[in-house]
């Protein structure tokens, strides 16, 4: 282990933002003949590892896929846990965070979420809106479509009130009515459980991000795994359309 790193991650060169989605507690918990919920509660475990070690390794922005528009089809049993985990994570933690100067946000549709998932969460963002150490950015009720649904609707009532003309709009003007309008394009994503698919994750956002893809379960994500995740990205020729 060379700089306390399974890894030779050239530190130098972290990705600024990885998003992640963070699948694969059901599997997990079936695995072991619990029940999906128990999953999900081991799965909370695992974001306060990823979270201390990008810290640790200075990631500046942390996006987690914590709960998508489509994910109201399961059974409501389930999608109560995942409500009540939430706002406990957040009631148990926000102090936590902000004394470690992380800075919390959220994207997606938050206030149609459960009051009390609401009220934690905007606590937390106001308590720590100062903060300039590690981002954490929790998406919540959160669909790509959704979000860019929204900014062409946000777009065209500022076309219709002539706060903007039609031939002003350019990509970053999309980029800029997106609820991640304050935080850069992922460099990295990172799903866990062996899908390869995005599943309305960041759809305008990724347009040159690294997929990185484990089939190891959410709650067995641990530090190796992220530095691994860190460390294949670094190997990566970015492009970005041009020539090396
Ligand atoms: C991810 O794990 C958590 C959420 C989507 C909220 P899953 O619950 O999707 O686990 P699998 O994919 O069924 O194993
Ligand atoms: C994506 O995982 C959403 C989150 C991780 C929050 P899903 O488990 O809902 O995705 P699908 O249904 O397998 O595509
Ligand atoms: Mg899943």
């Amino acid at each position: 282990m060379k700089n306390n790193l399974f890894y030779d991650i050239d530190l130098n060169r972290v990705p600024n933002h990885i998003a992640i989605i963070m699948d694969g507690n059901g599997r997990w918990a079936k695995s072991k003949f619990l029940p999906r919920t128990a999953g999900h509660k081991a799965g909370v475990e695992t974001i306060r590892t990823v979270l201390r070690e990008c810290k640790k390794l200075n990631v500046k922005h942390v996006t987690l896929y914590a709960f998508s528009t489509e994910n109201w089809k399961r059974p409501k049993l389930e999608v109560d846990t995942l409500m009540n985990l939430l706002s406990t994570y957040l009631k148990n933690e926000v102090a936590t965070l902000h004394k470690e100067n992380v800075k919390l946000t959220a994207v997606g549709d938050i206030d149609s979420l459960p009051s009390q998932c609401v009220k934690e969460l905007n606590n937390g963002i106001e308590l720590t809106k100062n903060n300039t150490g590690c981002n954490l950015n929790l998406a919540l009720n959160y669909g790509g479509r959704l979000d860019i649904k929204n900014a062409l609707v946000d777009i065209i009532k500022d076309v219709k009130v002539g706060k903007i003309n039609l031939d002003e709009i350019d990509e970053n003007t999309i980029s800029n009515h997106l609820s991640t309008k304050c935080i850069p394009d992922p460099d990295l994503v990172i799903r866990t459980s062996g899908e390869e698919r995005l599943s309305n994750f960041l759809l305008w956002e990724v347009a040159y991000a690294e997929f990185y893809f484990t089939n190891v379960h959410w709650p067995d994500f641990d530090e190796k795994e992220l530095q691994k995740a860190i460390f294949t990205y670094q190997n990566r020729d970015r492009r970005f359309g041009g020539i090396k």
